[in-house]
């Protein structure tokens, strides 16, 4: 690689919701791919937030961690005039759907304004780079094809309104300021240190302890899903390589039913199909989402995983690692999985 190309690769930036399940896996990376980056990580250790997905890298020289909120303008400001930030990547996000179905207004919270309190900082600060981390659930139930970058957003969860609310304004930062944006809409996302209120880990551990696996009505809701090593590549290669003002979708072209994958982790750790219950639907339940992915690999990024490899691999790390959420299953979860569950399963 010439001279000029390292040099213009290592940043000093700042990740937002780095402590959580893929700015974890992004921060590492990062640390990884140049030796010449500075990382802060600005968490506010959130319910999914975890240092114990970092405990690897907690001490390593180019790596700072600050635990503050993204909503916090002052803490914002004062952090990317300390560190000389250029460079911006957002993860910090309310994330998951059944909860934003209870409790919505901690998604506008975090997801809207807390992109607009970052936003409003990267301009006043000259940041010279802001990535948005989105996801394909702006683009709402797609029942025929695969959506495109160009296509209109038609969220349908609180979740996804707000992801959607939140790439709306930072389009609107490259439109009326030319602020250099990108924003990256990835799939269904899978891996180690998943915090298990989602889908896969979920079933995981329940599977592990020998639970009921609570699937959703028929279990025929279609995913495109991607391993969290792929979602980062393609994150840092639209980082680094990608137009600023533009939307790249990130999946893994890997397009399976709720209930096949459910049966898959069944057959990988040796259990019965009989775990699988059936419960009352997530209410606006989306069947399908599926990504057109062409934009982001004229960029030179493919994912690398192949599905049933991968998540065999992952099944196994929550196998091994039973302290890691055994710790996070005896919590908050508790209560949170009997206001989700505790009727859906009874009946
Ligand atoms: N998991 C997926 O399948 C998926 C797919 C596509 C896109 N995404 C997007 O990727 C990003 C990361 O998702 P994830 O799955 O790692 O989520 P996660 O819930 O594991 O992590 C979110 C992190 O953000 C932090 N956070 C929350 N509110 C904050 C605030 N106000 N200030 C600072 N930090 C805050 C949390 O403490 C946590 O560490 C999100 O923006 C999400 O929308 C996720």
């Amino acid at each position: 690689m010439p001279k000029e190309t390292k040099k213009a690769v290592a940043m000093r930036i700042l990740v937002t919701g780095g402590a959580g399940f893929i700015g974890s896996h992004f921060l590492r990376l990062l640390l990884k791919r140049d030796n010449a980056t500075l990382i802060v990580n600005l968490d506010a250790l959130r319910y999914s937030g975890n240092l114990d997905n970092l405990r690897d890298v907690a001490s390593h020289p180019r790596y700072r961690f600050v635990h503050g909120d993204i909503c916090d303008a002052k803490t914002v400001e004062a952090l990317i005039k300390a560190h000389r930030i250029d460079t911006i990547a957002n993860f910090a996000a309310e994330t998951h759907v059944d909860r934003s179905i209870l409790e919505p207004a901690g998604f506008v919270r975090t997801d809207v304004i807390g992109t607009a309190v970052l936003l409003e900082a990267a301009r006043t600060a000259g940041v010279r780079r802001f990535l948005q981390v989105s996801t394909d659930e702006v683009y709402g139930d797609v029942s025929t094809g695969r959506s495109k970058e160009s296509d209109p957003v038609a969220p349908r969860s609180p979740y996804a309104a707000s992801k959607a609310a939140a790439d709306l304004l930072v389009q609107s930062y490259f439109t009326t300021y030319g602020a250099q944006v990108l924003i990256t809409r990835g799939s269904n996302t899978f891996g180690p240190n998943q915090y298990p209120e989602k889908f896969i880990p979920l079933f995981v551990t329940n599977a592990l302890e020998d639970q009921a696996l609570p699937l959703y009505g028929d279990g025929l809701q279609q995913r495109d899903w991607i391993h969290v090593e792929d979602h980062c590549t393609g994150i840092a290669t639209v980082l680094e390589r990608g137009t600023p003002g533009e939307i790249y979708n990130i999946g893994g072209g890997c397009e399976r039913r709720n209930k096949e994958v459910a049966q898959a982790i069944l057959n990988i750790l040796g259990k019965p199909g009989a775990l699988i219950r059936h419960v009352t639907d997530r209410l606006g339940h989306d069947r399908r989402y599926a990504l057109n992915c062409e934009k982001v690999r004229t960029l030179g990024w493919q994912p690398q995983a192949n599905f049933e490899d991968a998540l065999k691999s992952t099944v196994l790390w929550y196998q091994d690692n039973p302290r890691w959420w055994g710790k996070i299953k005896s919590g908050e979860f508790r209560e949170y999985y009997e206001r989700l569950y505790g009727a859906r399963l009874s009946t």
